[in-house]
């Protein structure tokens, strides 16, 4: 960061998050809080809380949360520096002058310098395709339809003919070889010494939600393999957490996304008026897709290929955004090969109408599965019926389960009495009608454990945040290096020592966090969801308990990693327990 830490905390404090974000939320009080209507995700009740206390937001639906500068990070797309130039204009105070010296510059993480690197090579390739050099990428893109406003909005560019074009452009900007190799650009081999990634393709950035290059793709413009070439796994491009097209589709005011698989069928939805349609690039679709997909939207309607490949893909999918609680249904492009080409053909109206048409993912799956049996056959139609009973019977929710039964006894005209029969049976013969619990494997179990852990950790700091009178009780136990989790303990530390400062500041905290993912999760942890706890006695109860656990799972790794000859830690390790003894025997009150 280029601004003094003091200079950062001025402009928030002279910024209420109130006023702030009621210019752009419609915020009703709510007891201590403000509420309205999440930016983040589609919601139509309110679950999207503001504190003036805390100058803290935070989403209990999609878990959206930080301070002041969080909110104009996420909501504007500012970088960390825009969102402090524009609140501190807003308050009216004078920022001095920017140092870009190389210092600054090697102060700041990899992180930073990556996507540095990455927005000077997306504004190089851009600049090229509009140059004489680039005329022939410029074609390309013109011969698939794409509107200029597309190219610009998507940033598309072109990696000129040389292969060490990028290379001399960055290394001209000073940046080492480490560097730009680390960056995804740049390969190195004894043969060939270094040479641009990409050369001669027509480069689309990738981005994440905030508009940040996070990598690249790259096309041929003919038909010469590979057709695509993207940037490797780096510092800041994880495929499996980032979907093309999100930057723009989590603005949509539809209540679902359209997910494809490429490039050009995301821009060519988007051009065709589309804007909710996100792909995940070629990879095939993960749990951390799902997640993302699940901070905005609760169904998906998938547009995948309708070749096998992209079939199989999409049945792959189902269950995956299931289980982040995302719903899916399949749009069929028939007989064009994707949605870019399906548009070219039909226009945008056509497609609406595939949309509306879109079958449940679920009745999808039994459609293909049925090309596996004979139906015309009594047999080939009863086997079919029992597998269809068999995944039926895998929907744990009653009302779910019959509703499909009964959609699945209408489309396979079979009685629903006798369906539901077959279900409960197949459910019985998988031994899923009693659910047993599956044998967990010790790494499962105690994966689960630290998971808990972490949990009444969190709850910890949500209680130490609330009020000074829980924190002095909870303080004369737990110590900052109670807390495991490196983020919890920082956190801990700060709080710990506002605490001793009588200067209590939550969103002063985050100030410590550049990243917004570390901020959304500082901010659920001040906003952890405690249950309801209507008497002092319950809430005594459930504090104790935590505390126990939380200085007990602490005493046990201290006693793992104490180092023998460490006296003095080995009587701290006594008295802790010592002490754990006492607390059992404790009386918390609260009230
Ligand atoms: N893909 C890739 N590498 C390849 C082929 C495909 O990374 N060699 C990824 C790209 O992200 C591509 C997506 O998979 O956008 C879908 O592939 P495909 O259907 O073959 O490409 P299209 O998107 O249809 O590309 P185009 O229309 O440009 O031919
Ligand atoms: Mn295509």
């Amino acid at each position: 960061m280029y601004y003094s830490d003091d200079i950062i905390e001025e402009v928030r404090i002279k910024n209420d998050i109130i006023d702030v974000i009621s210019g752009y939320v419609r915020l009703q009080k709510k007891g201590s809080s403000y509420f309205g209507l999440c930016p983040f995700h589609n919601e139509k009740s309110p679950s999207f809380s503001v504190s003036r206390q805390k100058q803290m937001y935070y989403c209990f639906g999609c878990g959206a949360g930080g301070n002041v500068f969080t909110f104009l990070m996420e909501y504007e797309n500012f970088s960390f520096q825009e969102a402090v130039k524009f609140l501190a204009d807003r308050a009216g105070i004078a920022l001095p002058e920017e140092e870009y010296s190389k210092e600054a510059r090697q102060r700041a993480d990899l992180k930073a310098t990556l996507l540095e690197i990455n927005k000077l090579a997306a504004k190089y390739y851009y600049a090229q395709l509009r140059q004489p050099q680039g005329t022939a990428g410029l074609k390309y893109l013109k011969d698939r339809q794409l509107g200029d406003d597309m190219l610009r909005d998507f940033g598309l560019g072109y990696s000129n003919k040389y292969s060490d074009d990028l290379y001399k452009y960055l290394k001209g900007k000073g940046y080492k070889d480490d560097l730009l190799v680390k960056a995804g650009l740049i390969s190195y081999d004894e043969r060939q010494g270094v040479y641009d990634k990409f050369w001669n393709r027509v480069m689309f950035p990738i981005m994440d939600v905030n508009n940040r290059v996070i990598g690249f793709g790259g096309r041929v413009l003919g038909d010469a393999k590979p057709k695509y070439l993207n940037s490797p796994e780096t510092a800041v491009f994880d495929k499996s957490r980032n979907l093309y097209g999100l930057n723009r589709a989590r603005r949509t005011k539809k209540t679902y996304f359209l997910l494809c698989e490429g490039y050009m069928d995301v821009i060519a939805l988007h051009q065709a008026g589309f804007d909710n349609a996100v792909a995940s690039l070629g990879t095939s679709l993960t749990a951390g897709h799902a997640a993302l997909i699940q901070r905005y939207v609760r169904e998906v309607y998938l547009t995948y290929d309708s070749d096998d490949a992209g079939t199989r893909a999409a049945l792959r999918a189902l269950p995956i955004l299931r289980e982040a609680g995302v719903s899916a249904k399949i749009i069929r492009m028939e007989p064009y090969k994707d949605p870019d080409e399906f548009i070219k053909n039909q226009g945008a109206q056509a497609f609406e109408d595939r949309i509306k048409k879109a079958r449940n993912g679920f009745l999808y799956s039994l459609e293909v599965l049925q090309r596996d049996y004979d139906m015309s056959s009594p047999e080939g139609k009863t086997d079919f019926m029992k597998e269809a009973a068999r995944r039926l019977a895998e929907f744990t929710e009653e009302i779910e389960r019959n509703n499909y039964i009964e959609a699945v006894a209408k489309e396979y005209r079979v009685g629903y009495e006798e369906l539901r029969k077959l279900v409960v049976r197949m459910a019985v013969q998988a031994g899923m009608a009693t659910p047993v619990q599956r044998p967990k494997s010790g790494q499962n179990r105690e994966r689960e454990r630290e998971d808990g852990i972490r949990k009444s950790q969190k709850i910890l700091l949500t209680w130490l945040i609330e009020d000074e009178k829980l924190f002095r009780q909870i303080s004369e136990y737990i110590v900052p290096e109670d807390f495991s989790d490196g983020l919890y303990r920082t956190v801990a530390k700060l709080l710990y020592k506002q605490y001793e400062e009588h200067e209590v500041n939550p969103a002063k905290i985050m100030n410590h966090f550049t990243d917004e993912e570390q901020h959304r999760e500082v901010a659920s942890l001040f906003h952890t969801k405690i249950r309801e706890l209507s008497t002092p006695k319950e809430r005594e109860k459930a504090l104790k308990e935590t505390i126990i656990r939380v200085k007990n799972y602490s005493i046990e790794r201290a006693g793992e990693s104490w180092d023998s000859a460490d006296i003095e830690g080995m009587q701290r390790l006594m008295k802790a327990k010592s002490d754990l003894q006492n607390l059992q025997k404790l009386h918390i009150s609260v009230n």
